[in-house]
């Protein structure tokens, strides 16, 4: 079942040397399923998450010739309809959490409130957030809700960011680096968590790295880009075979994949990590 059909998405910025294509034509399908994004620092994979969800920041531009979301043209999308899609049913972790939480609410009340969307009562949705919470690892819910976001470190800032997106449930997440700036112990905790979602809530997931072999072991599938354009299309399991050079040196940079280290080998399915 397709959730996210993408056709020739471009994304272009004025410049003093005229325009600028940051994304070019990128096209893709997105089931149930996890999609990995990977390229170097600029090829576009942050442009082209953000244009999905309707954020290309002025004066940048995004056009497509599809771009649609579960039969819904996201093109000539209203304020009205993005309101009830964005946060809910599509959501995007940033690749920096500063730009996501608001710096003068605190962490508690920003969960509460994305939690208004699926729980009723006050009761219901503070229970919602420190389930959350806990389930990104914060070993002190009580202390991180009342904190402001500049009280937390990078990693502790990144884990509330991910609660947020989580606490609705969307039917698809783009999450932009979204263990970056975690713990491998406590990246492997995100990765089982967002892995859960796709397996057994269905939810769709564009995972977007710089980390091939991240990439490679958690990912289904992995689009490549180089310069804003999709250079080469895999499945995750066929990327020693990847034909294109750009790929190719991307393997070539890396560290050699030692089947005993991926993170996949301890992703084992949990029913205690249902939401
Ligand atoms: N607000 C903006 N104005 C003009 N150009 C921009 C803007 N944001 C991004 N760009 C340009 O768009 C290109 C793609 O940026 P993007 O953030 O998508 O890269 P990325 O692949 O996510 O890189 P990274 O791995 O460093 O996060 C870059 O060349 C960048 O300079
Ligand atoms: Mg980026």
């Amino acid at each position: 079942m397709t959730l996210l059909d993408v056709q020739n998405l471009t994304v272009t910025f004025p410049s003093r040397q005229g325009p600028q294509q940051v994304v070019r034509n990128v096209s893709f399908m997105l089931g149930r399923e996890r999609l990995g994004i990977v390229g170097e620092s600029g090829s576009g994979k942050s442009q082209t998450g953000r244009a999905i969800l309707g954020l290309t920041p002025a004066p940048g531009r995004a056009t497509a010739d599809t771009l649609a979301f579960d039969g819904i043209d996201l093109r000539g999308a209203s304020a009205k309809q993005w309101r009830a899609l964005r946060g809910a049913r599509m959501s995007m972790v940033m690749q920096d959490p500063k730009f996501s939480l608001n710096p003068v609410m605190t962490i508690g009340r920003q969960l509460a409130e994305a939690a208004r969307r699926v729980a009723s009562s006050r009761a219901e949705q503070r229970e919602r957030a420190v389930a959350m919470l806990e389930a990104v690892q914060i070993r002190d819910p009580a202390r991180v809700m009342a904190a402001y976001p500049h009280e937390l470190s990078g990693g502790m800032g990144q884990r509330a960011m991910i609660a947020m997106m989580l606490i609705t449930e969307p039917d698809l997440l783009i999450a932009d680096e979204p263990t970056s700036a975690l713990d491998v112990t406590v990246q492997i905790e995100v990765l089982r968590i967002l892995d859960d979602l796709v397996t057994t809530r269905g939810m769709g997931l564009i995972f977007i790295s710089h980390d091939l072999r991240l990439v490679s072991s958690f990912c289904d599938r992995v689009l490549v880009m180089y310069a804003g354009r999709v250079v080469e299309e895999l499945r995750a399991t066929e990327l020693q075979q990847a034909q294109h050079p750009y790929t190719r040196g991307l393997m070539g940079c890396l560290p050699r994949i030692d089947g005993n280290t991926r993170p996949l080998a301890t992703l084992q399915r949990d029913e205690a990590w249902a939401l």
